[in-house]
């Protein structure tokens, strides 16, 4: 059997719909790519997934069901080699929604959640949000890749630290953290009794052949009991808006304080997102590998190009369609304010890494046909002067 064919290259035009990504620039002729999801249709398989249960007409309150949560289980065994008990799962509407909850059991107020920076804008106000406080530290570039700085992470944490708050992999420095660093930030978690709250909504979308997303839960018994681990379908196979996410959480006492701090305020999840996730996880995998195949050609693009762009450098993403550009050097050059302006004035709508916590970088999505992002890096290129 030939491999199937995905059209990855297909323009879909997202104007003629409401959405964020595009909606921002309405009338403008201002290509974005900035908030995290694709310019790509959904796998085939999800969409007549999708097609079938919306034939069906009624739409009534639906609790996960067995063959959903064998697809999940599935899934997750097939993909990163993790065995969960179905028991483990917790359905949720979406991902932030899972740590600002995590934040809301870790402690109580006052009590300080840690995470390292820049990270996804959510992270920084979770803490906040649930009336704890923001430990920060920096994660470090070192040699043209990130990485930890286990001094300033353990400078940060204090004996108000309740929660480690990790992204992996990570959004937006597209690190897939190994197994050791896995095993260090497991053994500091219990050094100081921490609980960890780990966002992988991307382990999906790790591009580089050589690495392999590690769940932190899966690396022995302590870091399953101490840990909430969050997924969803959403960005792997493009389907975010159909709000579909599930933690998994080993530990029976943690997952009974998480499940009453939902009681009352976390909805059902979006049926269509439960039909989705059950497509996604069991038929979208030849999707997901050509999608890879395209997002790595992608990403070489934007590596020559910002390569040849004065004043931006980058590290080369290992997973996630975002590019984590730096500026600073730009910035000084031509004395530009602010520089997400100076990129929307040539056309080209990028997210400004001040929400980050990170001025002077900017976050590039690469998850687009090729043609509009050539087309993007070209305006790049010549506002840069390259
Ligand atoms: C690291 C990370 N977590 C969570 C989300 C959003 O998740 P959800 O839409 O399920 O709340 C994103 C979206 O970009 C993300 O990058």
């Amino acid at each position: 059997m030939t491999a199937p064919a995905f059209d990855f290259d297909r323009i879909i035009d997202r104007r003629s719909l409401p959405s964020e990504k595009w909606g921002r620039y309405a009338g403008r002729d201002v290509l974005p790519l900035w908030v995290a999801d694709m310019d790509f249709a959904a796998p085939p398989a999800v969409v007549e997934a999708l097609h079938r249960r919306i034939d069906h007409g009624v739409f009534g309150y639906t609790d996960a069901w067995p063959s959903l949560v064998e697809a999940v289980v599935e899934g997750l065994q097939r993909d990163h080699g993790w065995t969960i008990d179905p028991d483990w799962l917790v359905w949720l509407p979406g991902v932030v929604t899972g740590f600002n909850l995590a934040c809301a059991i870790a402690g109580k107020p006052g009590d300080g959640v840690l995470t390292a920076a820049p990270v996804y804008p959510p992270f920084l106000s979770a803490p906040e949000n649930t009336d704890r406080v923001l430990q920060r530290c920096e994660l470090v570039l070192q040699e043209g890749r990130w990485g930890w700085d286990w001094a300033a992470l353990e400078a940060s944490v204090d004996a108000r630290s309740q929660m480690l708050l990790l992204c992996s992999p990570h959004n937006p420095v597209g690190r897939v953290f190994d197994e050791a660093e896995l095993r260090r930030l497991a053994d500091f978690a219990r050094q100081h009794d921490l609980l960890i709250c780990s966002d992988e909504i991307h382990c999906g979308l790790v591009l580089d052949e050589d690495c392999r997303h590690r769940p932190i839960a899966a690396l022995d018994a302590d870091a399953a009991q101490r840990t909430i681990t969050l997924m969803a379908p959403s960005k792997t196979w493009n389907v975010p808006a159909l709000y579909c996410a599930f933690a998994v959480i080993p530990d029976a006492g943690l997952r009974r304080r998480y499940r009453h701090a939902m009681r009352g305020i976390v909805p059902h999840v979006n049926v269509l997102g439960m039909v989705a996730a059950e497509a996604a996880y069991r038929y979208g995998d030849p999707w997901r590998q050509a999608l890879l195949a395209y997002l790595r050609g992608n990403r070489d693009r934007v590596m020559e190009a910002v390569a040849a762009m004065p004043g931006i450098s980058l590290a080369r993403p290992e997973a996630t369609y975002l590019a984590w550009l730096d500026c600073r050097e730009l910035i000084a050059e031509y004395n530009i304010g602010d520089v997400a302006a100076f990129f929307e004035a040539a056309g080209v709508g990028l997210s400004d890494g001040r929400y980050f916590g990170a001025p002077g970088w900017l976050r590039l999505n690469f998850g687009c046909p090729r043609a509009t992002l050539d087309e993007a890096l070209a305006r790049m290129a010549a506002a840069t002067g390259a």
